[in-house]
C-alpha cells in the first residue's frame, strides 16, 4: 500500500491547545488514532489528559488547534461529536443510577435511531420495531461486556467494576469507530483489569480503534500499539510501549524529579541551593 492510498486516520488532533483563564491546561498537542490501533494516554496527575479528551469530544472547544476525525473536522457539540462517530466513558462513572442496566445501554443507542418524539409518545408499530432492535442490540451489547445477567438491575446496584463496564457498553451502543476510555480500570481488582484488557482487544478486533487514558502502567504497556506522555499539558513523547518505558524523561515525570531540560529545571536548582545554604547556615548556628 503506497502513503497515498492508506487509510485516513481516525483521529487526527493538530496543535490542540486548552486555556483556562491564565491557566495552559493542553498546550499544542499533535495526536493521531490510525484504524485498528489501540493507543495509551499517560501522564501524572493533572497532566491535561481529561481536558484533551474533552477538546476532542467537543466538551469544551479548543482555545487553539484542530480536531479531525475520519478527515472531517468535528462539530463543536458533544452530541453531534457521538453522532459522526466518537464514543467516549468518564473518569467520573456517569450512568442513569435509578435505571436498568439494559435502559443504560438503550439509552446510548439513541444517536443512531431514528424513531422521534411524536413515533415515542403514540407508541405505534414502528416504535415498537425500533424498541426492539434497540432492545436486541443493547443486549447483544451487554453479552459482549459480559453484564448480560445483569439487564435488570439497577445501574446504581451494580459493583464499581461493572458500573464501568456498563459505561464502556453504552459508549459502544452508538456504533463508534473511536472509544476513548478515562480510565477505565480505576478501582478494578486486578481480575477486573485483566478482563478489561481482554475486552478492549475484542473492540478493537470489531472495527473500533481505542484512545484510553489509565494510570496503570502494566495495563498501559501490555494493551496499547503506541504510547503518548503528557506532561504538565504538553506531549513530552510519544511511541512504542518499549520506548516510553525506557525514555528517562518520563520515568523522571512520574517520579516529579526533574530532568535534563526540563520545564521549571532551573527555579527547581535555584531552590535546592537556597535550601542547602540554608541548612549550612543551620548547621553553622548549631555549631
Ligand atoms: N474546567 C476547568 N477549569 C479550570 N481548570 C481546569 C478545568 N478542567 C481542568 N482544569 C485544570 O487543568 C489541568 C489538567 O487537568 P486534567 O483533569 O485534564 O488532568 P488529568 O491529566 O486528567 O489528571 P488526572 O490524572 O488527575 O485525572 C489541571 O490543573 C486542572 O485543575
Ligand atoms: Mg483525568
Amino acid at each position: 500500500m503506497t502513503a497515498t492510498d492508506a487509510p485516513a486516520p481516525v483521529l487526527t488532533a493538530t496543535g490542540v491547545t486548552m486555556r483556562f483563564g491564565g491557566l495552559t491546561a493542553v498546550h499544542d498537542v499533535d495526536l493521531t488514532v490510525h484504524h485498528n490501533e489501540i493507543v495509551g494516554l499517560i501522564g501524572p496527575n493533572g497532566a491535561g489528559k481529561t481536558t484533551f479528551f474533552n477538546c476532542l469530544t467537543g466538551l469544551y472547544t479548543p482555545t487553539e488547534g484542530t480536531v479531525t476525525y475520519k478527515s472531517s473536522a468535528l462539530p463543536p457539540k458533544p452530541h453531534l461529536v457521538t453522532k459522526a462517530g466518537i464514543a467516549r466513558t468518564f473518569q467520573n462513572i456517569r450512568l442513569f443510577a435509578n435505571m436498568t442496566v439494559l435502559e443504560n445501554v438503550q439509552v446510548g443507542r439513541h444517536t443512531r435511531t431514528k424513531e422521534g418524539l411524536f413515533s415515542a409518545l403514540l407508541r405505534g408499530p414502528a416504535f415498537r420495531r425500533a424498541e426492539k432492535a434497540s432492545e436486541e442490540r443493547a443486549m447483544e451489547l451487554l453479552a459482549f461486556t459480559g453484564l448480560a445477567p445483569k439487564r435488570d438491575h439497577l445501574a446504581r446496584n451494580l459493583p464499581y467494576g461493572e458500573q464501568r463496564k456498563l459505561e464502556i457498553a453504552r459508549a459502544l451502543a452508538s456504533d463508534p469507530g473511536l472509544l476513548l476510555l478515562d480510565e477505565p480500570t480505576a478501582g478494578m481488582n486486578p481480575q477486573e483489569t485483566r478482563a478489561t484488557e481482554a475486552l478492549v482487544h475484542a473492540i478493537r478486533a470489531q472495527g473500533t480503534a481505542v484512545l484510553v487514558i489509565e494510570h496503570d502502567m502494566r495495563f498501559i504497556f501490555t494493551l496499547c500499539d503506541r504510547v503518548a506522555v503528557l506532561v504538565q499539558g504538553e506531549k513530552l513523547t510519544e511511541g512504542t510501549a518499549d520506548t516510553v518505558q525506557a525514555d528517562e524523561r518520563v520515568i523522571a515525570a512520574y517520579l516529579g524529579t526533574p530532568f535534563e531540560g526540563a520545564p521549571g529545571e532551573e527555579e527547581a536548582a535555584e531552590v535546592a541551593a537556597a535550601e542547602a545554604r540554608t541548612e549550612e547556615t543551620q548547621e553553622g548556628d548549631q555549631r
